[in-house]
């Protein structure tokens, strides 16, 4: 009896996970981390100063800043023997792929000595991840072109390091990185540095609260938000832009968006019901490095030309469907250098902080092992039918 097995997950539902570190108003577009506004961070923080936010509670002071940037800088370089892990790829992988790979060996380096009772460790941890991940991303584009890597430099801020890392080579020993870029790549890090309980954030909390090895648990949110309803966004925006083409076939695009023959990539979101706050940012970040850069791309253009029709009709209105972190964030990666390959990497890399920060918090304070409820709609309990009298 189909009543017998329904039950009310209303008292059985898991509770909703409780957490300091981010605040979403979905009606209002608005977004804090640790209490301040995303707008703020990004336009007045360095994106290391937001990591120490996410991780500690709050932006720290001068000698906090200091000791904290000084340590990451001591951790950006990874075991040379994780350089041959690179070897097993083949050289057309998707950098996301050997993210993932790359990420979760690193738990095959720190995993007799890790202790995640002990919050030192823990800490270790976190900075070694956040220090590790520009790295690695760097590391899986040389590797994707066939060009050495580089090592990270003590003289370089996190941002630039990892402009240097992606387009520097031996034989440029006094290769200079862009002003115009670095505080651009800066603020693009900080714009997607965390976001709540996301789809990869949730994974990572579920596979932590097992117990499981923490650069594990930072692999399966890389996994997470690789698919393009996720971090996968900005790359397919980018593509949904080449097949446009031109703004004259916009209004032809938009009439397949509305057959459902296509998502508007870049529009919508599980929450915002207005515009997603680093939307804004990015957008303004996109028209300061284009005009610093005297670039002319005709994708912004046509992006532009898409949102103002988006926004202007009833069918998106009447869905509150807006323009989410990832609808301008490929426009800007581009007129920094990044091939669209590297931009969920690009992602993965600024949300490592997040991830690590909300693995963190649940491992400061008494957790159980995570377990989704469910509400089961199968087939009730019925009789085994031997073989032989199967119809
Ligand atoms: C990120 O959760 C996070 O915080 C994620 C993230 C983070 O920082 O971690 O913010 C990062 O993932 C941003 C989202 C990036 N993804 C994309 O840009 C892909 C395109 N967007 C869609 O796939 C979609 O909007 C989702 C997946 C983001 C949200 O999907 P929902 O929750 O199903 O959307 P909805 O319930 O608001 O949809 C309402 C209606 C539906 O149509 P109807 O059934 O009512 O007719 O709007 C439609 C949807 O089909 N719709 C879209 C659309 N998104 C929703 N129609 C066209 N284009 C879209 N992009």
């Amino acid at each position: 009896k189909a009543g017998l097995w329904t039950y009310d997950p209303g008292f059985m539902a898991t509770a909703p996970v409780e957490s300091k570190i981010t605040y979403i108003d979905g009606e209002k577009g608005e977004l804090l981390h640790r209490g301040y506004a995303i707008d703020e961070l990004a336009s007045n923080a360095e994106y290391l100063e937001v990591c120490y936010a996410l991780l500690y509670g709050d932006l720290p002071n001068a000698e906090q800043k200091q000791a904290f940037y000084e340590r990451v800088s001591n951790h950006m370089a990874v075991h040379d023997q994780l350089r041959k892990f690179f070897e097993g790829f083949r050289r057309d992988a998707h950098p996301m792929a050997i993210m993932v790979g790359v990420v979760g060996a690193l738990s095959a380096f720190y995993h007799n000595h890790l202790d995640i009772s002990d919050p030192k460790h823990r800490d270790n941890t976190a900075v070694d991840l956040i220090a590790k991940v520009p790295t690695l991303a760097a590391m899986s584009y040389k590797y994707s072109i066939g060009e050495p890597f580089m090592y990270p430099r003590k003289d370089f801020s996190y941002a630039e390091n990892f402009l240097y890392m992606m387009f520097a080579t031996p034989g440029e020993p006094d290769y200079k990185v862009d002003p115009v870029l670095v505080k651009a790549m800066d603020k693009i890090f900080t714009l997607h540095a965390d976001h709540e309980q996301n789809a990869s954030t949730s994974t990572v909390r579920l596979a932590g609260s097992t117990g499981a090895n923490p650069y594990a648990c930072i692999a399966a949110g890389i996994v997470a938000l690789w698919g393009p309803s996720h971090g996968g966004a900005n790359e397919a925006v980018l593509e949904m832009l080449d097949e446009i083409g031109s703004v004259d076939k916009v209004e032809e695009f938009m009439e397949k968006v509305k057959r459902k023959e296509v998502k508007l990539m870049g529009f919508g979101h599980r929450v915002y019901r207005n515009f997603d706050p680093r939307a804004k940012v990015m957008k303004e970040t996109c028209d300061e490095v284009l005009g610093a850069l005297g670039i002319n791309d005709p994708k912004l253009e046509l992006a532009m030309k898409l949102e103002q029709i988006a926004l202007n009709d009833p069918y998106f209105v009447e869905r509150k469907l807006y323009p989410n972190v990832d609808f301008y964030s490929g426009i800007i990666l581009k007129a920094i250098g990044i091939p669209t390959s590297m931009f969920t990497v690009i992602f993965a890399l600024a949300r490592t902080v997040g991830w690590i920060s909300h693995w963190t918090e649940m491992h400061s304070e008494a957790f159980k092992i995570g377990r989704p409820r469910q509400r089961y709609t199968g087939e009730t309990h019925r009789k085994f039918v031997p073989l032989n009298e199967r119809k």
